[in-house]
């Protein structure tokens, strides 16, 4: 028996340097749709990066706009990634639970430390010389928060493809639970 088509937003959450842009991008190739992301979203909307955003006005607007953003969305076929820390406002969880179902994609310290030190994405929050710490104190501040997505993924350093197909895998259960 075929499987259903995915009709909601699939929603990837988890933290900087967890893969969740190009783990989504995957994504949206393998089923077709859209790809977005709050980040680009946000950008979009003030006209400016992220790091300018930071800048000039710091973070409390940051996570307003990353909200206003969220509560624009349709529940549209679409693979939405999110910025790491849309899990901190408790408005933001009933926003995605509206879009769709929510994947935490979980990936351990080390492989996120050497993720982020080859990324060439800037992050504001990760601009002191001991951001290895900082990633550490966030992980561990927000683990709690991103288990209350509807399924993990525990990612390490297989393939983006691979995750992405484990992912489509895992969003096909959710949507096969939620019909049953
Ligand atoms: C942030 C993560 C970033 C971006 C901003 C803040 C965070 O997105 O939203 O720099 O608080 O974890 P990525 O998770 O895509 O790096």
């Amino acid at each position: 028996m075929s499987n259903p088509p995915l009709t909601k937003t699939l929603i990837l959450v988890g933290m900087m340097g967890a893969g969740k842009s190009a783990i989504g991008r995957s994504l949206a190739e393998l089923t077709g749709r859209e790809y977005q992301d709050t980040d680009s979203l946000v950008q979009s909307r003030l006209g400016r990066s992220i790091t300018q955003i930071f800048r000039i006005y710091g973070e409390d607007a940051f996570r307003e706009h990353e909200a206003a953003v969220l509560r624009s969305l349709e529940p549209e076929p679409i693979v939405l990634a999110t910025g790491g820390g849309i899990v901190l406002r408790e408005d933001n969880w009933q926003e995605m639970r509206r879009l769709g179902p929510i994947l935490y994609l979980r990936a351990p310290l080390p492989v996120l430390l050497e993720r982020l030190e080859n990324s060439r994405k800037k992050r504001p929050l990760l601009s002191s010389e001991s951001w290895q710490e900082t990633v550490s104190e966030l992980l561990n501040h927000r683990e709690p928060l991103y288990l209350k997505a509807d399924a993990v993924l525990e990612v390490g350093n297989e393939g983006v493809d691979a995750i992405a197909k484990a992912a489509y895998e895992i969003f096909l259960r959710l949507e096969n639970q939620r019909d049953n």
